[in-house]
């Protein structure tokens, strides 16, 4: 695995997110890369290139989008690269712990699955979170008041489950954006 299979990764969730733009799209997953690699700098003897991949590919089988089994586009991907079964396990390992709804309190097994578990829950939070909140909101139909009742419910916990410290610190900005801006809606309404 090497930085072409990064470039690649980047291309294929491009095909494969064509369309979508609810707060689950391409875009999404390369955010979720851009925190995953500024944790890895931070986090010494992680697999970059594990940890690389799997932040790209997390979303590649989401129950929400896609209705692939055990997952399929993932695995794809992995196998058109000829990647070997047990760096491709791990990745997998990765991604399947990186999802909210199926882990809930399960504790990471490898420092490199609370990398892009951190990346991942990041990018529910901050400008970006409330901005996502809002798109999603949106597309299921729901008004300002249902989207608010998402931060109490999910959103302002998430800065007391980041497991490494960079991203604890990155919570930490985007936690305090999230009460300014709920503050400031508040007043306005
Ligand atoms: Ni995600």
């Amino acid at each position: 695995m090497n930085e072409q299979t990064v470039i690649r990764a980047k291309e294929y969730i491009q095909k494969l997110f064509e369309g979508n733009s609810d707060g689950h799209d391409a875009a999404h997953s390369l955010r979720v890369y851009r925190n995953a690699m500024l944790i890895a700098d931070a986090t010494p003897g992680c697999d970059r290139y594990a940890v690389a991949v799997a932040a790209l590919l997390h979303d590649a089988d989401d129950h929400k989008l896609f209705d692939s089994k055990d997952n399929a586009n993932a695995r794809a991907f992995l196998r058109a690269e000829n990647i070997d079964a047990q760096t491709s396990e791990r990745i997998i390992r990765i991604i399947n712990s990186v999802s909210f709804s199926k882990n809930k309190d399960r504790p990471a097994q490898t420092i490199e699955e609370y990398i892009v578990r951190d990346a991942d829950r990041l990018d529910a939070m901050g400008a970006v979170g409330i901005a996502r909140t809002f798109a999603y909101g949106g597309k299921a139909g729901r008004g300002i008041d249902d989207s608010v009742q998402h931060f109490h419910e999910k959103l302002l916990l998430l800065r007391d489950m980041m497991h490494t410290r960079i991203a604890r610190e990155m919570a930490e900005e985007r936690h305090s954006f999230m009460l300014r801006f709920l503050e400031e809606l508040e007043k306005d309404t």
